[in-house]
């Protein structure tokens, strides 16, 4: 097998041509015996409800654009862009150059007090992408910027209250927002949610994904219904309406055309705001910069983390002027803030990714990788009985199997022919794709071929006489 350093992608990044995706190639049985010593060792000293270690995972070395190689040296593609993080691929030289670049000359700043350059450079940039809207006109923006995702939509969770002064929030069936206090409180899942049940504020009422019939019952103050824990919701409690525009982990759920727009009429009849949580969505993953372009929507606030810097942990709570002017100027004390806000080695690394994203139009290829992916699957798996939809936008699909055992056995099955991908969905029903959007589109359609061959001898095998 070649060794990872054979990999000639870095060569070809420097002349501007795509980076090519290397076949899987296969030297131990997966997980091979590196990976479950190491999951051995794992299970010693991780709190043991971090790493699922049955069966034991593969345990990543490194990873180069959409490869990447386990302890034991076999080699994969990447079908997960590591929760959809690595949009411009795993270690794009650039990337790793501008991190650094900027960690010998600095690599912690003071963030709210005494901040690094290039945290300017980054908000003067996020300024400038930040959705147009119908108007085609750069709305004045300002940005938070945090570490993880969930941070992002703690930001915009406070931003919202004090802009409305209201601390109701209406969001969806199926979403995912993190898991930290705040941001739990807006997921919608109890296994998540049960065990802390106790600490949620329950302020989020949740209505079905992508039913605009359901937002306007709410707003019209005819559907109370039951709240997330407490006695249902009065629409003058709600602040604002919090969507992602395709839910990811809650399946590669698509809502129907029109639904991001519908919500913005609504927010703005009712003066609540529209809080789009982008940050599986973000930075071309669907086929647009940002999903709420694909609708032409400014939202009030958006939030993004994950595709940012393909890597590096940061997040931003980005948002119309006005609704930030909210916050009470700092004189000296910010309300909210972290250590690690503006941090210079992920400020460079997002500066980086976005410039690469521009330049090889990753967005544009999303798209037409992602139609081509949805074509391909929807053509081979037709008819399939283990099979019960295929769907996504850009590179951000999801195969709906007729029950969990199927898809989890399916993600398995890929990992041993040398595949990384991810169960989704509420119960791990979707096969979800979100690769690197520089996978090529050959290694792509080798996926599609091994997904719908394992798919296919599911359905033949149910179907055989016991
Ligand atoms: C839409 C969305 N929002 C928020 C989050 C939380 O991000 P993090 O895990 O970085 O806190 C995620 C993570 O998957 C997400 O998909």
């Amino acid at each position: 097998m070649s060794s990872p350093q054979s990999h000639v992608t870095r060569e070809s990044a420097s002349t501007e041509s795509l980076p090519e995706t290397l076949a899987p190639e296969l030297c131990s049985e997966i997980p091979g015996p590196e990976s479950r010593a190491l999951a051995v060792r794992l299970a010693r000293v991780e709190s043991q409800n971090v790493t699922a270690l049955d069966p034991a995972p593969i345990f990543w070395e490194r990873a180069a654009f959409a490869n990447l190689w386990d302890a034991d040296g076999n080699r994969f593609v990447d079908l997960t862009a590591a929760f959809g993080v690595s949009n411009v691929g795993h270690a794009h030289p650039e990337v790793a150059r501008a991190i650094a670049t900027q960690a010998e000359r600095l690599l912690h700043g003071m963030g709210d007090v005494h901040p690094p350059r290039v945290k300017v450079k980054l908000l003067e940039r996020l300024a400038e992408i930040y959705p147009k809207g119908v108007a085609n006109a750069s709305p004045n923006v300002r940005s938070i910027l945090s570490s993880s995702g969930s941070d992002a939509v703690e930001s915009a969770i406070k931003t919202a209250m004090l802009a409305t002064g209201r601390s109701g929030i209406l969001a969806f069936e199926g979403a995912y927002h993190g898991l930290s206090l705040g941001a739990l409180d807006c997921t919608w899942r109890s296994d998540f949610r049960d065990p802390f049940r106790s600490r949620l504020p329950a302020e989020t009422h949740f209505v079905p994904y992508g039913d605009l019939e359901a937002v306007m019952r709410v707003a019209r103050g005819e559907d109370m219904g039951e709240g997330a824990g407490k006695g249902g919701i009065d629409p003058e409690a709600i602040g604002a309406i919090l969507v992602e525009p395709v839910q990811g982990r809650g399946g590669e759920r698509v809502p129907p055309q029109g639904f991001l727009r519908g919500l913005r009429t609504i927010c703005d009849e009712k003066g609540w705001l529209l809080i789009a949580d982008e940050i599986y969505t973000g930075f071309g993953r669907t086929g647009a910069v940002f999903a709420c372009d694909h609708e032409q929507v400014v939202p009030d606030l958006l939030c993004v983390g994950k595709g940012l810097a393909s890597g590096m942990p940061i997040s931003a709570c980005i948002g119309l002027d006005e609704v930030f002017a909210a916050w009470p100027r700092s004189e000296g004390e910010a309300l909210h803030t972290q250590t690690f806000l503006g941090h210079p080695a992920s400020c460079a690394a997002a500066l980086a990714s976005l410039d690469i994203a521009d330049r090889w139009q990753l967005a544009e290829r999303s798209k037409k990788l992602g139609h081509l992916t949805l074509e391909t699957l929807r053509s081979l798996l037709n008819g399939v009985e283990s099979v019960r939809d295929i769907r996504g936008l850009g590179l951000m699909l999801g195969i709906e199997c007729a029950s969990p055992e199927i898809s989890i056995a399916a993600s398995h099955a890929m990992l041993s022919a040398g595949y990384v991908l991810l169960p989704s969905g509420e119960d791990g029903r979707v096969l979800s794709l979100t690769p690197p959007l520089v996978i090529s589109e050959e290694a792509l359609l080798s996926a599609c071929r091994e997904i719908a061959r394992h798919l296919i001898d599911v359905s033949q095998h149910n179907r055989a006489p016991a």
